[in-house]
């Protein structure tokens, strides 16, 4: 399609997780559109054009491979695409901030605010300005201060469209969301923005699912989305620590509650705790929320969901740790799964991170397996690299081990051959199933002391 033909020209400022499949739906999506997608990471850009795209996520190639070259478009060049594009999605990262006032809770917002420069001043024509990262409730009103600060008298609309997709499923999300959120000021120009905005996502999902609100409520349910899923996995992991002590089964509790319709079945299983970029980082936002408005009991009631988190990581390394006679030292554990869930290469705040961690303290030999995510793993790990082995096949991995923990809930462990993979671990030998995916009878039947979460050990010796 010429140029000219193009019906709108969007550009999205950041490649990750979030930014490059979104603009490979909308671009797939509509044709009439051209989208543009930016990041400073040459190395990022260049794998967005090859076939070895910087993420893995199920079905992603096939999306940037209808619309690649036609309608969509990787590049580094920023201020030429800032000039020429009608809407900007901002889609750069948001880490939690590591120093100064908030360190370690609010957000680092200085990528974004770099963004909002950066755009005023190469823009030569009014913007709608997009936020996909995951901010601080009224940023958006900080954004629209820096961006009217312009001597070209510009005039910019922010709208905030809040990303609900999930790593591993991000293309189904894409395609077939829940829904779509989409907020804006309700002025004429704010709501004239946002329908441009419902516009771009009419062309796949349904009007009834495209739901729109002021600014301040779609920032803010970003945050309250994450912060009660992440709640309700803290809520099961805290009772599977309670259905170890009176021989409760937490599988059984979950799908027990689940059948009320009130609570719904999902987001219910029991695990060695959440990781992912968001969950962590975005409670933290929100606990920093409540405590600069000096709403403290509320800031310490989410505080308490990332509390139990931490404390079921370290409950399963404790678990480990005494199981194996109190002793880690020198024993080799394999690790399955080092990404944060299944179908993602992804290890940001990773429970296998610091599980990682602590074993290495204790100066366990650990090696760490994974079908997708050993490169970031060692990234993680670099400092400790010549301490740590990776080993992609899990029969090796497991290979004269003593123990064997299961972090990630991959499909592929729950295929594999134990009675092969018993035969050459060392004895006695122990299964650490952090994610409850394995049959823990037929493990117990081979041989293996099995550990699952919140529900009775199954072990040969009477437990100290
Ligand atoms: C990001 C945010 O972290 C999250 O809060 C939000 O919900 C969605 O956007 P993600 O896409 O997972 O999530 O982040 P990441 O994969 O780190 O991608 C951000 C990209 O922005 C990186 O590729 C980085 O190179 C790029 N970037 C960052 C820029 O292009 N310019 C900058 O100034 C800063
Ligand atoms: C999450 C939100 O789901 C998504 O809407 C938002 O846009 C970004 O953050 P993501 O981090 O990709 O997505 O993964 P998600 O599937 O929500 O899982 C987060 C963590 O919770 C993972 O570590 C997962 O293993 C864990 N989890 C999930 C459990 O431990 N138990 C469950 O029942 C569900």
């Amino acid at each position: 399609m010429a140029e000219e033909k193009f019906t709108k020209r969007i550009l999205c400022i950041g490649a990750g997780y979030v930014g490059g499949p979104t603009m490979a739906m909308i671009a797939a999506k509509c044709p009439q559109y051209k989208v543009t997608v930016v990041d400073i990471n040459e190395d990022k850009i260049n794998a967005w054009k090859s076939d070895e795209l910087p993420i893995y996520e199920p079905g992603l190639l096939d999306v940037v491979k209808q619309a690649r070259g036609r309608n969509l478009f990787f590049t580094t060049e920023l201020e030429k695409n800032i000039k020429e594009s009608e809407i900007i999605f901002v889609s750069v990262n948001t880490p939690t901030k590591t120093f100064g006032e908030g360190a370690g809770k609010s957000a680092d917002l200085q990528y974004w605010e770099k963004c909002a420069r950066d755009i005023r001043g190469a823009a030569e024509s009014d913007k709608i300005i997009v936020e996909k990262s995951t901010l601080p409730v009224k940023t958006a009103i900080a954004m629209e201060r820096i961006l009217s600060a312009n001597e070209k008298d510009l005039h910019f609309d922010i709208v905030s469209n809040p990303e609900f997709l999930a790593e591993g499923t991000a293309i189904r999300d894409l395609e077939n969301p829940d829904r779509v959120l989409i907020g804006s000021k309700e002025t004429e120009n704010g709501l004239k923005a946002r329908e441009s905005i419902v516009e771009i996502f009419a062309n796949w999902i349904p009007r009834d699912r495209l739901i729109t609100s002021n600014l301040m409520s779609a920032e803010l349910s970003k945050l309250v989305a994450n912060s009660f899923l992440a709640q309700r996995i803290s809520s099961i992991n805290s009772i599977s620590a309670l259905c170890e002590k009176v021989d409760a089964d937490v599988s059984e509790v979950a799908f027990a509650i689940g059948k009320d319709s009130r609570i719904g079945n999902r987001f219910l299983n029991a695990s060695v705790g959440f990781g992912g970029s968001c969950f962590k980082k975005d409670i933290l936002n929100l606990v920093y929320l409540c405590e600069t408005f000096g709403l403290y009991e509320v800031a310490a009631y989410w505080e308490s969901v990332v509390k139990i988190n931490d404390y079921q990581e370290s409950r399963f390394v404790q678990t480990i740790n005494s199981a194996l006679f109190n002793t880690v030292t020198n024993k080799r554990i394999a690790l399955f799964g080092f990404a944060f869930k299944a179908n993602t290469s992804d290890t940001r705040e990773s429970p296998a991170f610091y599980i990682t961690k602590k074993l290495m303290e204790e100066k366990a030999h650990v090696v760490i397996s994974d079908p997708k995510a050993l490169k970031n793993a060692k990234l993680d790990l670099k400092g400790y690299n010549n301490l740590i082995e990776y080993e992609e096949d899990p029969y090796k991995a497991a290979y004269k081990s003593h123990a064997i923990a299961v972090l990630t809930e991959w499909d592929l462990y729950k295929q594999l051959d134990y009675q092969r993979i018993y035969d050459k671990m060392e004895k006695p030998a122990f299964i650490f199933d952090g994610r409850n995916i394995l049959d823990h009878q037929k493990l117990f039947d081979i041989g293996f002391n099995v550990y699952p979460l919140g529900k009775p050990h199954l072990i040969h010796f009477k437990e100290a």
